[in-house]
């Protein structure tokens, strides 16, 4: 049996925990430390696949609990899987539910054999299992899947969160059982244990054993602070596998992808970027920059002047502020691509660094002029 997900390590760095590397889906290869943009509905909003491809993105994110409500797996799977369906031809990775079922249903249930919950459509009662969480993944079929997990809130008690990590891996080693297609999706197991360093371990080293062909770290950037995150990372990378990729789930301010970097992660996904471009904000490398704001009515810049993305080229911040506030859908179109350019541009500059064991010098020019502790 072929993998269905390879990772290269091409340079580790000398200095940090960070590495450029090489991993290969069905859908083609890209170089990491990659973010990922966030499609939940199979569709990155305002944004079109070409766009997507021209700034460099590899693969996307997309959302199992979403598209099982909305439209359907099996509608999905009849266009021919998800690639098809959204016309991309690049990797997909889709989260299992696990997260957006504690996030966003109501009255849950949770026992060993999965959770119970109402839809936040129309409120059905629904019931989601590691082994319903793949088929669902498995029709779906992106590149990279997600196995079931509960993500604890950070400060839940040792207790709780001891339980509940021994169960993800229970459902971990269920979904890799119920997994239908292993040679063409690699299903990555999550790392778990909120700040508890032995309950992290506990929780690497048991999935580690599982021989899972990538792994995850959740329960982060849910609350706790930037030090707190480092600090679990700083513990939990180290126990990860070098020859597997290590993917940190919804992280995406541009510190932490920094610091996660250095920390040996090489995938990120948020829906910041997307989402604050709806608010009228950008990510530029001056810090964030409210472009809705009044001070930018008669301001002829570009949103960045240090970027040279298609909306950077072309509109100034007035243009864009005055769409914004005049509800014109073009605007959080160019706020989303700056945003999202952004962040890919980061991670190209972060690849750089590292081949030329320059990364802590980038780290601290970024921070400087960016702002730290700003996001
Ligand atoms: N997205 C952000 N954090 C998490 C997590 O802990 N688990 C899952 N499944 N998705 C996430
Ligand atoms: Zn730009």
């Amino acid at each position: 049996m072929t993998a269905a997900i390879t990772y290269r390590l091409i340079k580790q760095d000398k200095h940090t925990g960070a590495r450029l590397g090489e991993i290969t889906t069905p859908h083609g290869t890209f170089k990491t430390p990659m973010f990922m943009p966030v499609g939940t509905l199979a569709s990155v909003k305002t944004m079109a696949p070409e766009e997507l491809k021209d700034m460099g993105a590899g693969i996307i994110l997309s959302n199992t609990y979403h598209l099982w409500l909305r439209p359907g797996e099996e509608i999905v799977k009849e266009a021919g899987g998800l690639h098809k369906f959204m016309n991309w031809d690049r990797g997909v990775l889709t989260d299992s539910g696990g997260f957006q079922v504690f996030s966003l249903a109501d009255s849950r249930n949770i026992t060993e054999e999965g959770v119970t919950f109402k839809n936040h459509l129309n409120g059905a009662k629904m019931f989601l299992s590691p082994e319903k969480a793949l088929q669902i993944e498995n029709d779906l079929g992106a590149d990279i899947i997600m196995s079931l997990d509960e993500c604890p809130p950070f400060f839940e008690s040792y207790d709780y969160v001891k339980k509940s990590v021994a169960r993800t891996t229970r459902w971990a080693a269920r979904g890799l059982e119920a997994h239908a297609h292993p040679d063409t999706q690699g299903l990555f197991g999550i790392v778990q244990g909120a700040g508890f360093e032995d309950l992290r371990t506990q929780s690497a080293k048991d999935l580690v054993s599982l021989d899972f062909p990538g792994y995850s770290i959740g329960g982060l950037s849910v609350g706790e602070s930037k030090a707190e995150m480092n600090r679990v990372l700083d513990f939990t990378t180290p126990l990860l596998p070098e020859n597997k990729p290590r993917y940190l789930m919804g992280v995406g301010s541009p510190d932490a992808l920094i610091d996660g970097v250095i920390r040996g992660i090489d995938m990120f996904d948020c829906v910041l970027p997307t989402r604050i471009a709806r608010n009228g904000t950008v990510m530029t490398s001056q810090g964030r920059l409210v472009v809705k704001n009044a001070k930018y009515a008669k301001d002829f810049t570009p949103l960045d002047p240090n970027c040279d993305c298609y909306a950077c080229r072309n509109y100034t911040r007035a243009y864009i502020r005055h769409l914004i506030k005049a509800d014109e859908i073009f605007g959080i179109h160019l706020t989303s691509y700056h945003n999202l350019y952004f962040l890919l541009h980061l991670m190209q500059q972060v690849q750089q660094a590292i081949m030329d064991d320059d990364l802590l010098a980038f780290r601290q020019d970024f921070f400087e002029t960016y702002g730290f502790n700003k996001e």
